[in-house]
């Protein structure tokens, strides 16, 4: 399968308008990304789409938007305190740095990485054996170092330790402090989840490769609470019907892989997980992972906060933590993913083509108005017209900065499904042209038939 160059699709977003450099008149700051007019609409429409499958689309789940800023003592409980870290090794010359990982993959022979209980927590430690090469200059990597990856920022005025706050590294935990809040307010019978999207923010040792890896990032995340017996099964069924999602929404299969963890790999909390992985010119990538964190979660709250976590079965009355399994995906690598996957380039006449090929539920924009004349008056204040009736009920731009070829190739170039152009035979027969955005194909369609045409191809 064809591996899509991330170079073309960053110029892409660059010279369209989806993403641009964070504070760019600045001289940005690196690693930051800003979503522009057509960025934020596909954003927009692939959160959307996480929504309806997973919260409008089924009767056990319900939705939540709990606060960034949580009590300190929720990140002692959930072990990011004292888990969540990378270990990072600095080069003595030229001073870069570098995860722990990325060094065992550079010299496997001489990073020994296990998987140790310490006083009950499971737990990696890694050994560096000798002395190793930096991987950009003849220098030295130093001793290896943790590094918690959580931002802090102070409450209030006084910005001593008494004030200390943390920006949520994900969104789950807002979800497990809110879980007898739902109990109590919704009565959901076992298994039922809980969903979020929203942003969470990571100190991250090396981010790069676009939007893939940033500290500032959205996630879409469901805890799914079920009965200890039914984890295993429900955790394949989440695999598989997040794996289909990508699907369902066009993504080629050759490009998706799913991915067990290795026992070493599982973070703190993980007895199994399974990426969902791309095949990104930089190689296979965590799109989501989607782990069975057990009775962790729930347990270390109940025990941080003195509050009962039970679920209560009031038919056998039995009193116990449910397990949860939670597929935890990335809005901004999703749509990194899908916006490479669906770039093409095709051969026409003696131009190149350049089409983003989105599903119809993910594309910026739905249609274009173009009039096929500027310089006609009539013919611009009726396409303007029709632009105007159609944004009532689709997403819909007019444009008339260009010769009509132009136009086009700047549509296909954002995905718009549809473009209709207005000529000087319409202003006889009241006929539009509809070009198709994929097969090119042109359509003569009454102006009296064209909102219910275009609701048939979109529906
Ligand atoms: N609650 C579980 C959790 O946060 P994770 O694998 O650390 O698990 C889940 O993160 C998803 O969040 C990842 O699959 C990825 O899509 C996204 N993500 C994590 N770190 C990211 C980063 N630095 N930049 C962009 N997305 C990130």
């Amino acid at each position: 399968m064809e591996v899509k160059s991330m170079d073309k699709v960053v110029s892409l977003c660059k010279r369209r308008g989806f993403i641009f450099q964070s504070s760019e008149i600045y001289g940005g700051l690196s690693n930051t990304w800003d979503y522009g007019p057509y960025g934020v609409e596909l954003k927009n429409n692939l959160k959307r789409a996480w929504w309806k499958a997973n919260v409008y689309e089924r009767d056990d789940i319900y939705g939540m938007d709990a606060a960034i800023l949580m009590h300190p003592k929720v990140w002692e409980a959930s072990g990011h305190i004292d888990n969540f870290f990378d270990v990072m090794l600095d080069c003595n010359k030229c001073k870069k740095r570098f995860r722990i990982d990325q060094v065992q993959q550079k010299y496997p022979d001489k990073v020994v990485m296990e998987t140790v209980t310490i006083e009950g927590k499971t737990c990696v430690q890694s050994q560096v054996i000798g002395t190793l090469k930096c991987f950009e200059c003849d220098g030295e990597l130093g001793m290896a170092r943790k590094f918690n990856l959580m931002f802090k920022t102070f409450q209030g005025p006084v910005e001593d330790r008494a004030n200390l706050l943390f920006m949520r590294p994900e969104t789950a935990q807002g979800m497990f402090v809110n879980f007898s809040n739902v109990l109590d307010s919704r009565h959901p019978k076992l298994p039922f989840g809980l969903a979020q999207i929203g942003k969470a923010f990571r100190n991250e040792i090396t981010p790069g490769n676009f939007t893939f890896r940033t500290r500032e990032f959205e996630q879409m995340e469901i805890e799914y609470f079920v009965r200890p017996e039914d984890a295993d099964k429900k955790l394949e069924e989440w695999v598989e019907a997040r794996f289909g999602w990508y699907l369902n929404l066009g993504m080629t299969k050759e490009n998706l892989r799913k991915r067990p963890h290795a026992k070493d790999e599982l973070a703190h909390y993980a007895k199994a997980c399974t990426d969902i992985e791309y095949n990104f010119s930089f190689g296979w990538s965590e799109l989501e992972g989607i782990a069975n964190r057990t009775d962790f979660d729930l347990k270390q709250h109940a025990a941080g906060s003195g509050k009962d976590l039970q679920y209560f079965n009031n038919v056998t009355n039995e009193r116990f933590y449910p397990y949860i399994i939670e597929p935890s995906g990335g809005v901004d690598r999703s749509v990194l993913a899908f916006m490479v996957d669906s770039y093409s380039e095709e051969q026409v006449k003696n131009d190149i083509r350049v089409v983003l090929k989105l599903h119809k539920d993910l594309a910026p924009v739905k249609i274009a108005v173009l009039p096929l004349l500027r310089n006609r008056p009539e013919i611009v204040e009726l396409a303007k017209k029709i632009a105007h009736d159609l944004k009532k009920s689709f997403v819909t731009v007019y444009d008339d900065t260009g010769a009509i070829g132009k136009l086009y190739r700047r549509q296909d170039e954002v995905g718009t499904l549809y473009c209709v152009t207005v000529d000087v035979q319409t202003l006889e027969d009241r006929e539009v042209t509809v070009r198709d955005r994929d097969t090119m194909l042109q359509e003569r369609i009454g102006i009296d038939r064209l909102k219910e045409y275009l609701s048939e191809k979109l529906s």
